[in-house]
């Protein structure tokens, strides 16, 4: 499923669900010691699906381990984005060669809750929904937005090593699966060097699931710089 919306050049594995309990290196084991069952298991299988998503590269496995703000930290050369949520876990991965950074969200299918849509949306944002849900109420826009911005922060922490929160980027969609993302503020642009004023992406809804993904290539296509620092 989340292969559909990754461009080539990313290798991506799944799962739906936690089938058998998948192995971890010692490190990986140490980072996730104190957690629960569900954590344990949503983990173990991330871990799964990054070492299938790296073999498809033609890498070997290895233990990814969390870093700073929980962000995985891939091996050299690599980068890539996680996800889980309940039914589904994902890994995408890429050289750095081919792409400067992943970010990938999953989200059961569901409303958003409208104060967590209130949170999430920029003025602009609820707007456009507020178009958007009446002429298109079969797909979970609110909850796009927030997949959205949630794979973005991935991508951006991943660039950066910098938090964004959900007013410092403003989305776009197109109703045949795309998204962009304007990153708002010249503080954030410079953070990222060279890189993404603005970010673009996928979004899929099927099967009870919304899934997301932006990847930053490593020059032009869908990285450009903004016009204005503004949202
Ligand atoms: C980190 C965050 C984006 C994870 O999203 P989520 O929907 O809760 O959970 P997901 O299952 O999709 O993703 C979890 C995975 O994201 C990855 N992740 C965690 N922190 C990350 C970071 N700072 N950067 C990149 N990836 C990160 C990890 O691989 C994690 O799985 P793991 O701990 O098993 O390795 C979210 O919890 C968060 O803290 N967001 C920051 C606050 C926020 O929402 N800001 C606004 C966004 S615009």
């Amino acid at each position: 499923m989340i292969e559909e919306i990754l461009p080539p050049g990313v290798a991506a594995a799944e799962a739906f669900g936690d089938t058998a309990p998948a192995l971890l290196f010692p490190a990986e084991e140490a980072a996730i010691a104190r957690a629960v069952a569900k954590r344990r298991s949503e983990f173990a299988t991330g871990r799964a699906c990054a070492r299938a998503a790296l073999a498809k590269l033609g890498l070997p496995p290895v233990p990814i381990v969390p870093g700073p703000r929980g962000a995985p930290q891939w091996p050299p050369g690599v980068t890539g984005s996680i996800t889980h949520c309940a039914g589904y876990r994902a890994c995408a991965v890429a050289r750095t060669v081919d792409v400067a950074a992943i970010g990938i969200d999953a989200e059961p299918t569901r409303a958003l809750p409208s104060e967590i849509t209130q949170a999430v949306a920029a003025g602009a944002e609820r707007r456009w929904l507020a178009e958007i849900r009446p002429a298109d109420p079969d797909v979970p826009w609110d909850l796009l937005l927030f997949c959205a911005k949630e794979a973005v922060y991935k991508a951006w922490f991943q660039l950066t090593g910098r938090s964004l929160g959900f007013a410092d980027m403003l989305t776009g969609f197109t109703t045949d699966g795309g998204f962009a993302a304007r990153i708002a503020g010249g503080r954030h642009q410079a953070e990222a060097g060279q890189a993404a004023a603005l970010v673009a992406g996928r979004w899929l809804v099927r099967d009870g699931l919304a899934v997301t993904a932006v990847t930053v290539p490593v020059t032009g296509g869908g990285l450009e710089r903004g016009r204005d620092d503004r949202p």
